[in-house]
């Protein structure tokens, strides 16, 4: 479970079958999933995959978390976070705004490389109280 992969792809399941999410957004998450599967060659096999903690090294699931990331939003083109969409949307799924607000401020880093960051901003985002609150299943 300490995968930046595993939490990732974690994340994006729980997004997309989450019951509080927006149908919107929920349908907006699946749409990009799908563009990111089409232009790095991964699948939803390969998420899935991920999920029970098999081929977290394959270089086409590291792609798509980049992928996924820059098409949402929470990373622009050249890879610099965009603290005010990561927040905007994580407010759309979590009610207590003060608290997303904390936890993007804690959570938001840049790393060394685009991949770096987003893989980092995930899993911070998933070990942080928002999501254990939420899915303490995990
Ligand atoms: C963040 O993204 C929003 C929506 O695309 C955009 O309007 C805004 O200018 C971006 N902010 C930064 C700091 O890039």
């Amino acid at each position: 479970m300490n995968s930046p992969i595993v939490i990732f792809v974690g994340l994006l399941a729980l997004i997309g079958t989450g019951e509080c999410i927006p149908d919107e957004l929920k349908a907006h998450i699946m749409e990009l999933q799908k563009i990111c599967f089409a232009e790095v060659g991964s699948s939803e096999e390969l998420v899935m995959k991920a999920l029970k903690g098999e081929s977290l090294d394959d270089p086409k699931l590291k792609a798509h978390v980049l992928c996924f990331s820059k098409k949402i939003g929470f990373l622009d083109a050249e890879g610099n976070l965009n603290i005010s969409t990561i927040k905007e949307k994580l407010k759309m799924v979590f009610e207590d705004d003060k608290k997303v607000d904390e936890v993007v401020v804690s959570c938001a880093k840049t790393e060394a490389t685009p991949e770096d960051t987003a893989l980092s901003t995930f899993k911070c985002f998933h070990g942080s109280s928002l999501f254990i609150e939420r899915y303490d299943y995990i």
